[in-house]
C-alpha cells in the first residue's frame, strides 16, 4: 500500500534542510539574545524565522495542517494535540548551544495524526546528519540504519541527561539527585549534547544507552521519540508507564530492563503540562 504521508515526509526533510542553512548561516554573524520564561530560557531572531520557514513551506503544500511549534506557543498559540494531522517543530533545538556557537543544534520536526506520531526528522545542522524514522519503517542518518546499541548492563551504559532551564533550587537538587544516582551506579558516564532531540538520536544510533530528561516540552522531543522506537529503543515516563508527550518527563532507552534499572535511580517532579500552560 501506498505510504498517506510521503509527500508529507518528504517536504519535512526538505524544510529541515533549508531550516539548517538558515541556522548555520546565523551561526555566522552576531546573534541578538531575548529571554522567555526566565533569564536563562532563550530565543533569538533565528529561532522565529525558521518557525516561519517550516510553518510556511508546510502550509504551502498541506493548508488544513495543524502545528504545535516552540516560538508559537510561545507567541500564545495553544499548545493542543488533537486527531487532526499536526506538525510539531522546534526551529532550533539547543537554543542555548546555538546563542554560544556550541556545535549541536538540530531542526527537529514531527508530525503526528490520531494523536500517534507517523514521522520525525530532525537535523543536526552542523555535524551535517539527517536522521528521519518513519512509524513501522525504521530509523535511519542519512540514510543508513539505526540500531540502539545491545548493552543491558547499566555499569556498562553511558546515560544522556541535561540541567534543563530551571533554576528552582528544589527542582535543580532533584536534578542533581537523579544525576549523582546515575554516575554513582557506576554506569560509564553521563553526557548532554544540550539537545533533547540530538540526545534521542545518540540513543538511536547506539552511542548511548538511554536518556531522560523531566522539564522538556513536546516540540524537543516529538520528532525523536520516533527514532528511538524505529530503532528497537522503548520510551517511558520517568515513573515507569507510557510516556506521555505533555508531561515533560521522558526516558528513553535501548531495552526495558535497562530503563526499569534507571527508573529506580531518576528522582522525578512534575511540571507544568505542556497542555495546561497558557503559554511560556
Ligand atoms: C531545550 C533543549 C535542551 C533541554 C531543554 C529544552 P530548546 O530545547 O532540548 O537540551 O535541556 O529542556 O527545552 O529550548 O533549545 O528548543
Amino acid at each position: 500500500m501506498a505510504d498517506a504521508w510521503k509527500e508529507a515526509m518528504e517536504l519535512a526533510e526538505k524544510t529541515a534542510r533549508r531550516a539548517g542553512e538558515v541556522v548555520c548561516a546565523a551561526l555566522q554573524v552576531e546573534r541578538s539574545v531575548m529571554t522567555k520564561s526566565c533569564s536563562v530560557d532563550l530565543v533569538t531572531q533565528t529561532d522565529q524565522q525558521v518557525e516561519q520557514l517550516i510553518i510556511q513551506s508546510v502550509r504551502d503544500k498541506f493548508p488544513t495542517h495543524r502545528f504545535i511549534g516552540e516560538e508559537s506557543v510561545a507567541a500564545g498559540e495553544p499548545c493542543v494535540l488533537s486527531d487532526e494531522p499536526t506538525w510539531i517543530i522546534d526551529p532550533i533545538d539547543g537554543t542555548t548551544n546555538f546563542v554560544h556557537a556550541f556545535p549541536f543544534v538540530a531542526v527537529s520536526i514531527g508530525f503526528s495524526v490520531n494523536k500517534q506520531m507517523e514521522f520525525g526528522v530532525v537535523f543536526s545542522c552542523l555535524e551535517d546528519k539527517m536522521y528521519t524514522a518513519r512509524r513501522g519503517g525504521g530509523a535511519f542518518c542519512n540514510g543508513e540504519r539505526l540500531q540502539v546499541s545491545s548493552q543491558e548492563d547499566i555499569q556498562q551504559a553511558m546515560v544522556c541527561t541535561e540541567f534543563g532551564s530551571s533554576r528552582d533550587p528544589e527542582v535543580v537538587e532533584k536534578i542533581f539527585c537523579s544525576l549523582r544516582a546515575v554516575l554513582s551506579i557506576p554506569t560509564h558516564g553521563v553526557r548532554g549534547a544540550g539537545t533533547a532531540a540530538i540526545n534521542m538520536c545518540l540513543v538511536a544510533s547506539g552511542c548511548v544507552e538511554a536518556y531522560y530528561e523531566i522539564g522538556i516540552h513536546v516540540w524537543d522531543i516529538a520528532a525523536g521519540v520516533l527514532l528511538v522506537t524505529e530503532a528497537g529503543g522503548v520510551l517511558m515516563d520517568v515513573q515507569g508507564g507510557p510516556v506521555d508527550l505533555m508531561s515533560r518527563r521522558v526516558l528513553a532507552a535501548n531495552s526495558p530492563a535497562l530503563a526499569e534499572r534507571l527508573l529506580q535511580e531518576i528522582h522525578s517532579f512534575c511540571p507544568i503540562r505542556d497542555d495546561a500552560a497558557p503559554s511560556l
